[in-house]
């Protein structure tokens, strides 16, 4: 079928007919909304290089869900910056760490949200990498019996879901394990099963005081330019016990959404990150793009490429467009 028979305007010429024939939809439903408690009382700054996202102490946690749920978006990932750091960032499993306090005032007061808990170190160790450090390299099976530590924790203070994001190899199998053992083989993971070392997470790491003292992620975060091994890591990640996959960043990797999306059928997870959110804002600020156009079009593409599930900074302000 060619031209003239066939003429691809003819269902774009009125917006009933693109509505029609629309393949890809978004809803509220699609979003998860990341937030940073920090301790103290009355706590709300916005973080500069992330506009619209604060850091909140749990007391104003409380109103900036109020606003969240109230406009439907069903999940919120939880980020903590803890009071004090140490070698093997014990405040990341502690049983009244920042997160797992907020954790429970959350479910207490929202208790049809759904609360997902990032688990990692890195927030919490003083050198700022995700796991611990033995002779000047992440020793990754003593940081998985942390990280396995530290999800039970959450577990306990009542998350809905854990989501791993350090990437030390067997950390699923090992939270799997101890999930079950203690009674939450209920509780769901979320792995970032593809994360790679990107420097699109310049403004997350100001706003979590997370930044590597020394080195960088390159030893346990993936390499930008592979796509095959992402599709191994995925795949291991799935044996290991994940129910919800992640692919992160989302825009410069929508390439592995969508081959990962094509190997497998567990639902996928993107994470629309810190520095993609970032350079939206900037350019919008300067008048350059239309930043609610952008972000709407940015959103799209990533449920395109393949994924159910996106993670981003925008989920609000999408949220209230899609009303
Ligand atoms: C911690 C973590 C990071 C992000 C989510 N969890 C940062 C990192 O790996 O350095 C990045 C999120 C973003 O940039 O929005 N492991
Ligand atoms: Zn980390």
């Amino acid at each position: 079928m060619y031209f003239p028979r066939y003429r691809a305007r003819r269902l774009r010429e009125k917006a009933l007919f693109r509505d029609m024939v629309r393949e890809t939809h978004l809803s509220v439903n699609d979003f998860i909304y990341p937030l940073f408690v920090v301790p103290g009382f009355g706590v709300k700054e916005e973080i500069p290089s992330m506009p619209t996202n604060y850091h909140l102490s749990i007391d104003r946690l409380l109103e900036e869900v109020k606003e969240v749920s109230d406009l439907g978006i069903p999940a919120v990932l939880l980020f903590g910056l803890p009071e004090k750091k140490d070698e093997v960032g014990s405040e990341g499993y502690a049983e009244d760490g920042i997160v797992q306090r907020a954790v429970r005032a959350l479910k207490k007061s929202f208790p049809d949200l759904l609360v997902i808990t990032d688990v990692c170190l890195c927030e919490y160790t003083s050198h700022g990498h995700c796991g611990v450090i033995e002779n000047g390299r992440v020793h990754n099976d003593k940081s998985v019996e942390l990280l396995a530590k530290t999800a039970l924790s959450h577990a306990e203070a009542g998350a809905d879901m854990v989501a791993p994001s350090d990437m030390m190899d067997g950390r699923v199998k090992a939270i799997r394990e101890i999930l079950d053992l203690h009674g939450f083989d209920h509780i769901p993971i979320m792995a970032y099963a593809a994360k790679y070392a990107s420097s699109m997470y310049g403004p997350f790491r100001e706003a979590a005081d997370s930044a590597p003292a020394f080195g960088d992620r390159r030893s346990y975060q993936m390499d930008p330019a592979n796509s095959r091994e992402a599709v191994r890591e995925v795949g291991l990640d799935i044996e290991e016990g994940a129910d919800i996959v992640m692919v992160k960043p989302a825009l410069s990797y929508l390439d592995v959404i969508y081959r990962v999306r094509q190997a497998y059928n567990l639902p996928l997870a993107a994470y629309n990150v810190s520095g993609e959110f970032a350079m939206v804002k900037a350019a919008a600020a300067q008048g350059w793009i239309d930043g609610e156009r952008v972000m709407m079009e940015i959103l799209l593409s990533i449920k395109r490429a393949g994924a159910d599930i996106i993670i981003t900074y925008f989920a609000k302000e999408a949220a209230r467009l899609l009303r």
